[in-house]
């Protein structure tokens, strides 16, 4: 009798798990199932891949290192091939973005604008800046810096990127025929421009405290991936025991940094200010000036008289602009320089059109004649194809939503757009491993889907300094090329990328400057 009873209480039991586990993935720790239009199972629409263990997807990156980690993604990519693909990890269903389709519609869809829950991971750092904000926050943040990046005040800027681009070529004075690391350089490059433009706030006499930023940066991004791929990290107890050596050094480190750098400005803008409201008519808004290069930072002084924003506010605006001005156009600019010097018969292009159109004493070296360049634009655009500063953007779903193929997303799903993967989908791009700067010659490009190739993002939530960037990658090119014949140092094979807060690789990136005649 009690052998029966148990068999109806086991099969009970057994009933009651099936139906669970058809809602959630019980050995997802219970991750909510995606669910379809149709009904049918979201394997009919999408490739669901098994994970490495019975727990789905929860422990795929347990245990690898960060190379490791970021072939992992790429070989998911190739298995998916170019589809995108559903995981369950840890409670939470994941979609993998890997085409141009789904990336449109998640990109422009009103609902999906939320920041994924790995961003949490970068509170300490930038707190809830513009990039990690969501909603109302996000929304009045972004409306107050629109406006810095408007075409007029970077126009203003030009001049500060030539100034740094000479600075790039002068320290090798003297030098002919040398080997570059390019980390360096560039990232003192990067990290000045955004410093005198954005903060308004001249790096030189602080140039040992950039050091340190720089190498606090790089310790930061080392944490957040440690926190990111191990979920016994994901509270800060263990993280804080275990994983963070040396964080929150480096965290008071760059903090203490942008604090610096703002009580300077500060100071800088009350001059400004009073001289402005000595020589400026009476109603003229003196948060707007006349003649004279204007920092991104000082709107948003201006707006915390106006009570618009708090000192808190402003911190993390800079952080946010520090780490975004700082690091991506780095990333792009290497990989632009090693470029030129793998693709010798692409560079000799782009130095017959600089020398074409930019005088050698750089005189007409402005926005117009930049816009002038085209070969160096789809070279840099191919560079920024195959190496995406960042490769992964992730979104949260506030409620469960609905996509165009039929696919319903639960509440809380994680959504990844792979950059990275939809740059080298073969749907779009015919050898897609290759370098081919003309893929973006117009003829080639109109029929090919316009979010296959999204380095900025796209949408309510794309890149704000996008035209900064260019402007800046361009002018540091131009002045480079017109000094230097780049050649290759090292292979193209031998680049070893691994997972970081933004695009990184494990080996230092070098080239050979030989200066031209
Ligand atoms: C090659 C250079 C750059 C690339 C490839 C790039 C790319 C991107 C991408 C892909 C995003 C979206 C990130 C996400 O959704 O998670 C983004 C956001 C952003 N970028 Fe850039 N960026 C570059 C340079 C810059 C520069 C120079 C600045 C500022 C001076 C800047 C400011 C921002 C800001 C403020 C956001 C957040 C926008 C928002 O969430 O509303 N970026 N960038």
């Amino acid at each position: 009798m009690l052998a029966l009873w148990l068999v109806v209480a086991l099969s009970v039991l057994l009933h009651w798990l099936y139906k669970v586990n058809k809602e959630f993935y019980i050995l997802a720790f219970l991750a909510r199932r995606v669910k379809t239009k149709n009904g049918k199972p979201a394997e009919s629409i999408v490739p669901v891949p098994k994970g490495n263990t019975i727990f789905a997807n929860c422990f795929d990156y347990f245990g690898k290192n960060r190379v490791e980690i970021f072939k992992q993604i790429r070989r998911m990519a190739r298995t998916a091939a170019g589809e995108s693909y559903i995981q369950y990890r840890l409670g939470k269903a994941t979609y993998n973005v890997i085409d141009a389709r789904n990336a449109e519609f998640i990109l422009n869809h009103p609902n999906l604008t939320t920041k994924g829950f790995v961003y949490n991971f970068l509170h300490p750092f930038l707190k809830t800046g513009v990039l990690t904000s969501n909603e109302c926050k996000w929304h009045t943040r972004r409306t107050m810096l629109t406006r810095t990046f408007h075409f007029n005040i970077l126009n203003q800027f030009q001049d500060i990127f030539i100034t740094e681009s000479l600075k790039f070529v002068d320290q090798f004075n003297g030098l002919n025929s040398f080997n570059v690391w390019l980390s360096d350089p560039i990232a003192k490059f990067t990290l000045n421009s955004i410093c005198e433009t954005a903060m308004g706030v001249k790096l030189d006499e602080m140039a040992e405290t950039g050091d340190r930023y720089r190498e606090s940066f790089y310790l930061i991004d080392e944490c957040f991936v440690r926190r990111v791929t191990n979920p016994l990290y994901w509270g800060d107890f263990w993280y804080h025991l275990l994983a963070a050596h040396g964080y929150c050094a480096a965290l008071k480190m760059v903090h203490d940094f942008s604090s610096d750098i703002i009580a300077k400005r500060r100071i800088l803008l009350e001059e400004e200010l009073e001289y402005r409201r000595a020589t400026q008519e009476a109603d003229d808004d003196l948060c707007v000036p006349r003649g004279k290069p204007f920092a991104m930072l000082d709107t948003l002084i201006c707006a915390e008289k106006d009570g618009l924003i708090d000192h808190s506010g402003i911190c993390e605006e800079v952080d946010t602009l520090m780490f975004e001005g700082y690091d991506s156009p780095y990333i792009g600019l290497t990989f632009a320089l090693l470029n030129m010097s793998f693709y010798g018969k692409h560079q000799d292009i782009c130095y017959r059109e600089i020398q074409d159109h930019i005088d050698d004493d750089l005189s007409n070296l402005n926005v117009t004649q930049l816009g002038k360049l085209k070969y160096l634009d789809y070279f840099l655009k191919e560079t920024m194809r195959l190496y995406p500063s960042i490769p992964l953007m992730c979104r949260e779903t506030i409620q469960a939503t609905e996509l165009f193929n039929g696919l319903i997303l639960p509440k809380r799903s994680q959504i990844n757009i792979h950059v990275f993967d939809i740059h080298r989908n073969p749907k779009y791009w015919d050898n897609p491993n290759e370098f081919h700067p003309e893929r973006f010659l117009p003829e080639n490009s109109q029929d090919r889907h316009t979010y296959a190739f999204i380095p900025f993002s796209a949408g309510q939530r794309n890149c704000l300094g996008q035209k900064y960037a260019m402007q800046q990658m361009k002018t540091l090119m131009v002045v480079v090329l017109k000094k230097f014949r780049i050649l290759p140092a090292m292979e193209p094979q031998s680049i070893i990328f691994q997972m970081g807060i933004n695009l990184r690789t494990k080996n230092k990136m070098q080239v050979k400057f030989v200066r031209r005649k």
